[in-house]
């Protein structure tokens, strides 16, 4: 009898996001990266859709990303200097997909770190506009002390969302103390 030399595995945080991700991309959806860090996700993002807004609020998360785009040819994103609670201001079109891979970047200043309020602000602004049949990933870090506090906001926060018109899921490795875990949250 054969057997299989590889072994089956559940995916990691951040490949379950782009997982899920993926089947709300495509070539007419425009997506939002609220958090460019080393533009993991921005690259991932613009590989499968129209357009790409990127946040971050150091230069050199920028910088990085634009070297990593150049290097692919990509010309579909927008790299914007600027905290993710203004981008209304930037984005003017509609928007199906959003990220936000929170935190710090790890090879960076580790103060230089997301936070519960602007993160709120930039959710709930997202949450009025994003177009039915979106869909927001949140990943979240509680292994530091401003990730604990996020995370436990955003939770409060997204519980009180109403069935009717949001699903709202994680998916969170439960035998390991404080590992970083995903949020989804669907608009109907
Ligand atoms: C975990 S990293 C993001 C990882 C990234 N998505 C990637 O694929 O490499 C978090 C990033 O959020 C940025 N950040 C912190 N506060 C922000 C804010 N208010 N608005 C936008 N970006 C922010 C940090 O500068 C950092 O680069």
């Amino acid at each position: 009898m054969k057997t299989s030399t590889t072994k089956p595995s559940l995916d990691r945080i951040i490949e379950h996001s782009h997982q899920t991700l993926k089947r709300f991309l495509g070539e007419y959806v425009t997506a939002i990266d609220m958090t460019i860090g080393n533009g993991f996700d921005t690259l991932f993002l613009a590989k499968s859709c129209k357009k790409v807004y990127g946040f971050d609020i150091q230069e050199a998360a920028l910088m990085t990303t634009r070297n990593r785009l150049n290097e692919t040819g990509l010309n579909n994103i927008e790299l914007i200097l600027d905290c993710h609670s203004n981008f209304k201001h930037y984005v003017k079109e509609p928007f199906r997909v959003v990220v936000f891979n929170l935190g710090y970047l790890p090879t960076s200043d580790k103060t230089v770190t997301t936070l519960s309020q602007t993160t709120l602000n930039a959710l709930r602004g997202v949450l009025e506009v994003i177009e039915p049949g979106g869909i927001i990933a949140i990943t979240v870090y509680p292994g530091h002390l401003e990730g604990a506090i996020e995370a436990r906001d955003i939770e409060a926060f997204v519980k009180t969302l109403p069935s009717q018109a949001f699903t709202v899921l994680k998916y969170q490795i439960m035998n390991r103390h404080k590992a970083p875990y995903n949020i989804y949250i669907n608009k109907h």
